[in-house]
């Protein structure tokens, strides 16, 4: 099992998850941050943390998430890790929420 950065994330990146991460497993992109499922134990800490509650267990995504679990796993293995937190996004507060945003994933 591992969590998985959901789209919510994206054109936010509040990265309070960054802190609370035991195993430094978030890496991060332009405009989102992901989990490396290989080093996801499951700890659970990240989930309450997220201001954009964009974090859920694998096996507790919502519809339409799904897609992410692979982004996950594809994108840790390429960006870099973070393990800092450091400022939002501008606008982040305005994003937060807005549907459709995988469109606007930066690779
Ligand atoms: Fe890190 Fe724990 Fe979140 Fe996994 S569940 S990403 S180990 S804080
Ligand atoms: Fe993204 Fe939430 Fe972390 S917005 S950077 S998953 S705190």
């Amino acid at each position: 099992m591992t969590f998985v950065v959901t789209e919510n994330c994206i054109k936010c990146k509040f990265t309070d998850c960054v802190d609370v991460c035991p195993v430094d497993c978030f890496h991060e992109g332009p405009n989102f941050l992901v989990i490396d499922p290989d080093e996801c134990i499951d700890c659970t800490l990240c989930e309450p943390e997220c201001p954009a509650n964009a974090i859920f267990a694998e096996d507790e995504l919502p519809d339409g998430q799904e897609a992410f679990i692979e982004l996950n796993a594809e994108l840790a293995k390429r960006w870099p890790s973070i393990t800092e937190v450091k400022p939002a996004l501008p606008d982040a507060d305005d994003w937060n929420g807005k549907e459709g945003k995988i469109d606007l994933l930066e690779k």
